[in-house]
């Protein structure tokens, strides 16, 4: 029994969420998913975006599936739904952020660091009116990302790029000296270092170059949104967040999309794919993945929302999926 603790959160969240369970109840595998509040209703409900029941229900669980969190109405808010999802990262050290991105010719992992940086480093505002925001990492947290970049590139086309700012930042040249370092472990790898600035105009201009992108976790998340944009947009793009042991994240790329929220017109597709890393990397289930996958794929060929060209809603695109899905 693979037991997954869903955490749909605000905006589309609960509306590509919705998707995921529907497909997730109608695979060939025994799976239970509990509901958990969280994000933007959790404030308003419990006022603590991230509450305790749903912290423990998803360190009992086997995966977490999560729609999004943020809403407009918390901008200037002193607790908003994005720390709810920050501190869950964290609580779970869920420090490798794997966010694949296909499509023509392109076929890129982007390998981010998920738990340190300038997310996690101290930060505030001081009496004289200015703000802060620290980055740090530790040569450990460089090294265990790096290894696990190392190790999935093993599995593709054997080859890392590492972004960094080294030309400017000291946590960059540290990431750099360690990564390098690591390389004789995977003397099959090849490694390439770039600087960030040039790696986004490099992954909108020839993505294709790419195999696996190791860098920290500001730069990963622009990077990904990058990727997204060379790949069909942010409704596609799916990510797994994994730590040593215990239970993984699986959401979309995208966040609430509060501009088209409650209308039922989603891309569920970011999410469905969420799901086939989940049957992926926390059921072992790789066959239903790729066949989950395909299914995906044709579905965005036959009935594309309205973000990639077509006119389906949600529900016709996730009816696609379950009459084409042969599993
Ligand atoms: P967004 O990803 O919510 O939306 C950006 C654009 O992409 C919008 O035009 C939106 O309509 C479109 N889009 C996104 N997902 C889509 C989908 N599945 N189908 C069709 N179109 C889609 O980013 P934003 O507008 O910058 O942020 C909105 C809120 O979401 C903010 O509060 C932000 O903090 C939050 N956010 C949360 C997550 C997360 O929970 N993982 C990720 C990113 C942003
Ligand atoms: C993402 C999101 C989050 C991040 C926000 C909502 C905290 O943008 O998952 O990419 O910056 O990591
Ligand atoms: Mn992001």
């Amino acid at each position: 029994m693979l037991r997954v603790a869903s955490l749909p959160g605000d905006g589309i969240g609960p509306e590509v969420c919705g998707a995921a369970v529907r497909v997730l109840d109608a695979l060939p595998i025994d799976v239970a998913v509990e509901e958990h509040p969280f994000g933007g209703h959790a404030i308003h409900e419990r006022g603590d975006p991230l509450p305790a029941e749903t912290l423990a229900a998803c360190r009992a669980a086997d995966a977490v599936l999560l729609g999004a969190a943020g809403l407009p109405e918390f901008d200037g808010a002193p607790v908003r739904p994005e720390q709810g999802l920050i501190r869950l990262r964290g609580e779970l050290d869920v420090y490798a952020n794997l966010r694949p991105a296909r499509s023509n010719g392109i076929d890129l992992l982007i390998v981010r660091e998920l738990v340190g940086g300038l997310y996690f480093g101290a930060s505030g505002r001081r009496a004289d009116g200015s703000a802060f925001d620290t980055c740090e990492y530790s040569p450990a947290e460089i090294e265990r990302i790096g290894r696990r970049a190392f190790e999935l590139a093993r599995g593709r086309r054997s080859f890392v790029t590492s972004v960094d700012k080294a030309n400017v930042l000291e946590t960059s040249r540290l990431w750099r000296e360690v990564v390098s370092g690591l390389a004789g472990d995977y003397p099959d790898v090849r490694l390439e270092h770039m600087l960030v600035d040039n790696a986004g105009m490099q992954l909108v201009l020839d993505p294709a170059q790419f195999d696996v992108i190791l860098t920290e976790n500001t730069f990963g998340d622009i990077l990904s949104d990058v990727a997204a944009g060379s790949c069909g947009g942010l409704g596609v793009a799916a990510s797994a967040s994994l730590g040593e042991l215990g239970p993984g994240i699986f959401e979309p790329v995208h966040g609430s999309a509060p501009d088209i929220a409650g209308r039922g017109i989603a891309n569920p597709t970011g999410a469905l794919r969420s799901v086939a890393l989940l049957l992926r990397f926390a059921a072992g289930e790789h066959e239903l993945a790729d066949r989950l996958e395909q299914a995906v794929d044709t579905a965005l060929t036959k009935a594309p929302t309205r973000d990639v060209g077509g006119t389906a809603t949600t529900a016709e695109f996730t009816d696609t999926v379950l009459s084409v899905g042969l599993w």
